[in-house]
């Protein structure tokens, strides 16, 4: 219907005929003549009806509402001196229009395109809408182009696209499942995947040797700003790999995929051990944009004249006493600010935050008394303290205190306004550990197929994995393992994580036999698609990135799913609903 969108127009095109479709963004009557913002997926371009070159078309112009559907005919022509609008695309021409079709018309929208504060449910319920504001068209135009990258990147590499089944058994990632019932087998359920794990480790099993797939996964958790129920992944798996064939593989298929996004990135990129990542920066996914990382200075502590202090101190295997320097933060903020940041940390869990200010004459604040002199020019030198820092400190149970001291290292960042926007620091997170125990119960950290380091000769608690998480901008973007490919190694887990034998053989029996008949050696990693776009276009929250997102109570305000079915379809499934639970 059209011969140009409308921003391919521009001065070149002067007193060409042209035909364009779209929307009606806004239209306006200025003595007689009527203006009207013609609005497709490119942008915006002037429409002028002027009752001088075409009656009939001004007769038309005088309906339109907003968001009426069109198709103008018409003559470029170089907008008159002054008439210019620097801001538009095609601010320096206009159309003259002498045929005028309205495609449709609309009725009242309920907000102005575009308009960011209008509430999300209303957002939400009408997407289409919504979508129509070239930021959103913008964000999907270079999503398409980065999933394009990724399929051009892995098969460059050697990747065949392998479509894995979406009913199935359960994967277990460590979130819900997502369960349909069956007709055909009354009482019994598929599982929606959790993620292609086990069907890309058969695959390798198969021989398919290198395998990728763009996967929808679906996990009934608890959702926050970068989760949603159902998302993407770029799921990757390799047969006789190593880790470094892996982040080989996945650094190229990065910079190919920012590449096409307009970014040059920097590869190999930098590794750092999860303990490191622990004690340096209270986190599994540090943000590197910004220098501020922790000590440790339970050592120094040890000797002070505190009792809790000390005591805390005693037992260095289970607590943490850890010191964030901030660079000139005794100039930044006031004493009132650093005593307000103890509130801060204590909704995570903190009994308190100490703090020092390196003065011209020393180190000052409310706990030097219980310090020697020599003690206080320990810590002097452990931070390697300049006049004007500040210094915060944290004391008591491990792993509350590299969490609460993580947060408020970003707090802190945010606070000062230090994070680059702009900049894309990407890390390996290695070495991860193979297990976390809690309340007793022992839980895979990565998944349950990943192969540990020494099975044999480790205590279950010091135990490491062969696993691999690679973090961009304190997001995880994705994460990945070798895998187990002895049976023997994988029942051994099993039997680690509390799964008895009869168990493993109900859930996995097609994993264990599998690995029976020469399963090559493997590994692999998925990147999560939503994520990685996410920080690409710097949204901030997942379901700006989405088409059609589900809420953080999980569900599509669009369809309104979830919904109530009908009496008959439960019959058939073999379902009888108990009274809901308020
Ligand atoms: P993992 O569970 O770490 O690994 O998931 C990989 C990546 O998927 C993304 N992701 C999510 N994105 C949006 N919403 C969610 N609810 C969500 N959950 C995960 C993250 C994450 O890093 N099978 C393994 C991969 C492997 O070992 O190869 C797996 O799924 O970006």
């Amino acid at each position: 219907m059209r011969s140009h969108y409308c921003t391919d127009l521009d001065t070149t095109n002067i007193g060409d005929s042209v035909v364009v479709c779209g929307w009606a963004n806004s239209n306006r009557d200025h003595g007689g003549v009527i203006f009207i913002d013609l609005r497709d997926k490119s942008g915006l371009v002037q429409l002028v009806c002027d009752p001088a070159d075409s009656e009939n078309a001004h007769t038309i112009a005088a309906q339109i509402r907003d968001e009426f559907v069109l198709k103008a005919k018409g003559r470029v022509r170089a907008r008159g001196e002054g008439l210019e609008n620097p801001r538009l695309k095609t601010g320096k021409i206009e159309i003259v229009v002498d045929e005028l079709i309205i495609e449709n018309v609309s009725e009242t929208v309920p907000f102005v395109i575009g308009d960011n504060n209008v509430g999300e449910d209303v957002r939400l319920k009408y997407r289409y809408l919504d979508l129509r504001n070239q930021k959103s068209y913008d964000i999907f135009k270079l999503r398409s182009k980065a999933t394009i990258a990724v399929r051009n990147s892995l098969d460059a590499q050697g990747f065949l696209e392998v479509e894995t089944p979406i009913l199935t058994k359960s994967t277990p990632e460590g979130a819900r499942d997502y369960l349909v019932p069956s007709r055909v087998h009354n009482g019994e359920f598929y599982a929606l995947p959790q993620s292609p794990q086990l069907f890309k480790q058969l695959l390798m099993c198969a021989g398919f040797d290198r395998y990728f797939q763009v996967a929808k996964c679906f996990r009934d958790e608890d959702l926050r700003a970068d989760r949603q129920p159902e998302f993407t992944q770029i799921d990757i798996e390799m047969s006789f790999c190593d880790q470094e064939d892996v982040m080989k593989v996945t650094e190229t298929l990065l910079k190919d995929v920012f590449k096409a996004c307009g970014h040059e990135i920097q590869i190999p990129f930098n590794r750092m051990r999860y303990k490191d990542a622990m004690e340096k920066y209270g986190s599994d996914k540090p943000d590197l944009r910004y220098d501020l990382s922790m000590v440790d200075v339970i050592d120094i502590f040890a000797n002070c004249t505190n009792e809790i202090f000390s005591n805390i101190a005693k037992d260095p295997k289970k607590n943490r006493i850890k010191a964030l320097k901030v660079p000139n933060g005794d100039n930044i903020f006031s004493k009132r600010q650093m005593q307000g940041f103890e509130e801060y940390v204590r909704k995570f869990g903190a009994s308190g935050l100490g703090y020092f200010q390196m003065k011209e004459e020393g180190l000052k604040g409310p706990l030097t008394k219980f310090f020697s002199e020599a003690d206080i020019q320990k810590i002097i030198d452990v931070a390697d303290l300049h006049v004007g820092d500040a210094i915060f400190f944290g004391a008591g149970e491990k792993k509350l205190v590299l969490d609460y001291m993580g947060r408020f290292r970003i707090f802190l960042a945010e606070a000062m306004n230090i994070i680059p926007k702009d900049k894309f620091e990407f890390v390996w997170v290695v070495d991860f550990e193979m297990f976390e125990v809690e309340n007793g119960k022992v839980k895979a950290l990565h998944h349950p197929f990943t192969m540990p380091k020494d099975i044999d000769n480790t205590p279950i608690d010091e135990m490491e994995s062969i696993a691999y998480d690679v973090v961009l901008n304190g997001t995880e973007l994705g994460g990945g393992s070798i895998r187990i490919h002895k049976k023997e190694i994988q029942q051994k887990v099993f039997n680690l994580l509390g799964i008895t034998d009869e168990e493993a053989h109900e859930k996995f029996e097609f994993l264990l036999d599998a690995l029976k008949y020469g399963a090559p050696p493997h590994g692999g990693l998925a990147i999560g698609l939503d994520r990685l776009m996410m920080l690409i276009t710097q949204s901030d929250s997942i379901r700006d990135v989405i088409a059609f997102p589900k809420t953080q109570k999980a569900q599509c305000l669009l369809t309104r799913a979830p919904s109530v079915v009908e009496n008959d379809q439960l019959r058939d499934l073999g379902i009888r609903l108990r009274e809901k639970i308020k």
